[in-house]
This record gives structure tokens, sequence and C-alpha cells, in this order.
């Protein structure tokens, strides 16, 4: 697809750029980011519609590199902390919820533990596999964002409720892994505001059961993550 040049930049990942168009956000991919991830990332985009946890639509383009979305007129909340809100972790915690909760009777999506062979080495797969399948046996499992930070959050300017992005990582696991994902986030670019991420999802944690050393072990896990992911 051609753009005329009124496009703006409005994002950057490692991945892709997003920009404004005609009242549109375009994710636009590297040419070298394979096309089938793509392709499950709208997959993923339509599973978490379908589960009423994103109103974010994706639309196909005559690219397959490029994603048509909803544009959010709004603000990260990385920039609203930035600017002096003091309710970002809460916000993280409710974000949580609301996935954790959300029905997955009819949802298509893959569980962790199928799919860790694509983000893995077989040898990280050998140390985190039985850890992740533990987990899953012992507590039950539901919709986990698996990237959640300040960045996949959105405050729309009309004032209405946050949105969740960026569901590429999304998948079937036991919640611990979720919070533990957030945590190795947070200590990679954060350390010190770790307190209080913890703080806040404390009492989450306690409700559903999770034991300190069941998080510490699926830190473990998502430590092998970042580091594979960072290459
Ligand atoms: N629908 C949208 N409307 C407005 N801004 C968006 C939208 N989607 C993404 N953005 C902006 O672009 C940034 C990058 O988008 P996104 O998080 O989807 O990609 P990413 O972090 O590169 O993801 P990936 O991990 O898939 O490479 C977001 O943090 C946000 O600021
Ligand atoms: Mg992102």
């Amino acid at each position: 697809m051609d753009f005329d040049g009124s496009q703006k930049v409005i994002g950057h990942g490692a991945q892709a750029d997003v920009v404004e168009y005609y009242g549109y956000a375009y994710k636009i991919y590297k040419e070298t980011y394979p096309s089938e991830w793509i392709a499950f990332e709208k997959d993923q985009q339509k599973a978490v519609n379908q589960a009423g946890i994103s109103p974010i639509r994706y639309y196909d383009t005559d690219d397959d590199h490029i994603i048509k979305m909803d544009l959010i007129r709004g603000v990260m909340l990385e920039t609203k902390m930035k600017a002096g809100f003091e309710g970002g972790f809460e916000v993280i915690a409710e974000a949580f919820r609301r996935i954790h909760n959300a029905d997955i009777s009819n949802v298509n999506m893959p569980r962790l533990i199928d799919t860790i062979n694509y983000i893995m080495t077989e040898d990280e797969c050998k140390t985190a596999g039985p850890i992740i399948e533990r987990l899953s046996e012992k507590y039950s499992s539901c919709i986990c964002h698996l990237d959640m930070h300040f960045q996949n959050i959105m405050f729309p300017d009309d004032g209405g409720d946050f949105i969740i992005i960026d569901w590429m990582n999304t998948r079937i696991a036991p919640p611990v892994i979720d919070y533990a994902r957030t945590y190795v986030v947070i200590e990679e670019f954060v350390k010190e505001l770790l307190p209080y991420y913890q703080a806040a999802i404390a009492e989450d944690m306690k409700k559903l059961g999770i034991e300190d050393r069941d998080l510490q072990d699926a830190i473990s896990v998502e430590r092998i993550i970042r580091q594979h992911e960072r290459g």
C-alpha cells in the first residue's frame, strides 16, 4: 500500500513503526519480519476481541507487512506516569484482573506450554518447560498478556477506559507467569519501582493462592525468555 505523505509516526517498536493515517493506525513491520508472525498477531487480536478484552479491530491491507488498526487517540500509561500520574501500578493490577477474569470458553488461543519451542531454544525449553508444566498443573489457566507494561496500556484522550495493546505474546497460561513477566520487565528497566509493583499485585496474588516460591520459579522462566528475546 502507498501512503501519500500525510502519515505521522506515533509509535516505535523493535520490529515495527506505528503511524497515524486518515483516522486509522497502521503498524508497519520491517520487511525481514516473517509474515506468518504478522498473520498470527492478527489471529491473536481476533481472539482478544472475541474475549471482550480489547475493542481495537485489526484490518487486512494489500501488504502483508502492514496491519491497519482502529486508532487510539491518547497517551501511553508511561507518558502519563512521567507527567506525574501516581496510580500506574494499580492500573497494571486492574489490567491483569480484566484479562485473567475473561471468559475463555470461546477463545481460540494457543497455550503457552504448547508453544514454548517457538520462543526458546531446545536447551532453554529443558529448563523452563518443566516449570511451566508444573505451574500449569497447579493453577488454573486463563488469558495471560505476557507483555504487560507501561507502554502497552493506553489512555484515550476522551477520558474513556484504558486500552491494553500489543497482544503478540498472549497465551493461555497460569496467571503467575503473567505477574512474573511484568516483574522481569520492571526489574530490567526500573528496578527501584519493583516494591510498588509487588504491593499492587499482592492482594490478587493472594486471592489466586499464588505461593511466593511459584512466583520465583515463574520469574526464572521469564528471565530465560527475556534473555532469549534480547539475543
Ligand atoms: N491502535 C493504536 N492506536 C494508537 N497508537 C498505537 C496503536 N497501536 C500501537 N500504538 C502505539 O505504537 C506503539 C508500539 O505499538 P505496539 O505496542 O503494538 O508494538 P511493539 O511494542 O513494537 O510490539 P511488538 O512487541 O509486537 O514489536 C505503542 O506503544 C503505542 O504508543
Ligand atoms: Mg508494545
